[in-house]
């Protein structure tokens, strides 16, 4: 077999069989395949697709790239949430900690780093310090059943090849392709060992799906594909028209997160926080009332339970947790700037995929494989869609080690609001549950 007539075959828009998707993968994964040759057959993938035999066995062969975590407690449910990406999607810093203090579930999260223009859960969780997300599998499994909750990500035991593929995507523009995606998410969570997978899946235009039709068609594929591995999966379809809460970047979200865990923070994170962690809740015991779990959720939240979880989580980690407890400790960044508003009005459209890139050209994520994450990198979105807006009022907070790259965002940031004189309603947070 040839890579280059591989490529070529997708490239024509032929359906590849598996030994072919796996000559592909697994020769990306010892180098015998390079790069450009990936990227070129991700691309094609991107435009032409793949049908229903090819995602499967794609997921298949990621999946076995890899080992696969088996939990022994039959009386643990185990419990996972996943989200297709979107800017400022702290959710899981929340979720899990509140899940595993509920008692009532066991996370063992796998969790990838930021994509495209969307941040990555373990890229937020390593800006804590000494915070270890490279656990191994025993270890992984251990603390899982011991406290009820680990956070890591891909290694070189789980879904390798994912770990390959999704920094190579992260870079080529390949992001936005539905199969793509179904192998990235499902061969990660399938291979956790989890029964239950509730799944974020974004749209609007800071999600990699902006189209509400298509968005919906990645939920229900990722759906069938996830059931077909025995696993209970439940979508959540919700919005991705503005960015989730005021922070983004590494540590900025870290702070924002413990905020909505101590029972304040912005109240569209902690409202799609509990309705994501009630559905965890809800896929492991069918039998009691979503209404019942969200309130106990709550108080769990106000109680400071979760934040209790939270700490247990990092310290068990490695993470000096004086950080988290006085987050103020944390040196802020570099050059801090903030940027005002240049007319009245009120806000009607905000570009989330733009200022997702804004974050990573402040320092927030990567444009290359090998860049290295400014932790401290980042914006504070001030005002979200139906706000009022002065001229003269504080628009976006710009966080950086790089002055330049302040200095030239501020001059075009205020172009991804737009600024109307109508009123504009504000959008749902959660779609539709399917
Ligand atoms: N999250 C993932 O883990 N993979 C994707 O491809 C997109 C979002």
């Amino acid at each position: 077999m040839l890579a280059y007539t591989l490529i070529e075959k997708k490239q024509q828009g032929k359906a590849l069989t598996k030994d072919e998707i796996r000559f592909l993968v697994k020769g990306f994964l010892k180098k015998e395949i390079p790069a450009y040759q990936m990227s070129a057959f991700l691309m094609a993938v991107y435009f032409k697709g793949m049908d229903a035999d090819e995602i499967s066995a794609y997921i298949d062969v990621i999946l076995h790239s890899g080992k696969r975590v088996r939990f022994t407690d039959k009386s643990a449910y185990y419990v996972d949430k996943h989200s297709t990406g979107g800017v400022g999607d702290k959710i899981s810093l929340i979720l899990a900690p509140l899940a595993m203090a509920s008692g009532r579930v066991r996370v063992p999260m796998i969790s990838g780093r930021g994509l495209g223009h969307s941040g990555g859960t373990l890229d937020k969780l390593e800006s804590i310090p000494g915070f270890r997300t490279d656990l191994s599998l025993l270890e992984f499994r251990k603390q899982t059943d011991a406290i009820g909750c680990a956070l890591i990500g891909q290694t070189a035991d789980l879904c390798p090849a994912d770990k390959e593929l999704y920094a190579l995507r992260d870079v080529t523009a390949t992001v936005r392709s539905i199969p793509l995606i179904c192998g990235s998410i499902l061969s990660k969570k399938i291979a956790e060992g989890i029964q239950g997978l509730v799944l974020d899946v974004k749209t609007g235009n800071g999600a990699f799906i902006p189209e509400y039709a298509e968005s919906r068609e990645l939920a229900s594929k990722l759906k069938y594909f996830g059931e077909a591995y025995g696993l209970s999966v439940r979508p959540v379809l919700t919005d991705m028209n503005q960015p989730l809460g005021e922070k983004i970047g590494n540590w900025l979200e870290v702070e924002e997160s413990l905020d909505v865990l101590k029972g304040g923070g912005p109240a569209d994170v902690r409202e799609l926080s509990l309705v994501l962690t009630t559905q965890m809740l809800s896929l492991a015991d069918p039998g009691s009332a979503a209404e019942q779990i969200r309130q106990d959720l709550e108080t769990i939240l106000d109680k400071g339970a979760a934040f209790e979880a939270f700490l247990r989580i990092a310290k068990t980690q490695g993470a000096d947790i004086r950080y988290l407890e006085n987050p103020e400790r944390y040196r802020p960044a570099k050059h801090i700037m903030q940027v005002k508003a240049g007319r009245e009005g009120t806000i009607a459209a905000i570009d989330t995929y733009q200022l997702g890139l804004d974050a990573i050209a402040l320092g927030a994520g990567r444009t290359a494989m090998t860049d290295k994450i400014d932790p401290r990198a980042g914006l504070i979105v001030h005002k979200h869609l139906g706000d009022a807006v002065r001229k003269g009022e504080l628009l976006v907070t710009l966080h950086s080690a790089k002055m330049k790259a302040i200095e030239s965002l501020a001059a075009v940031i205020g172009q991804r609001f737009t600024v109307s004189g109508e009123f504009t309603s504000k959008p749902p947070i959660v779609y539709e549950i399917l």
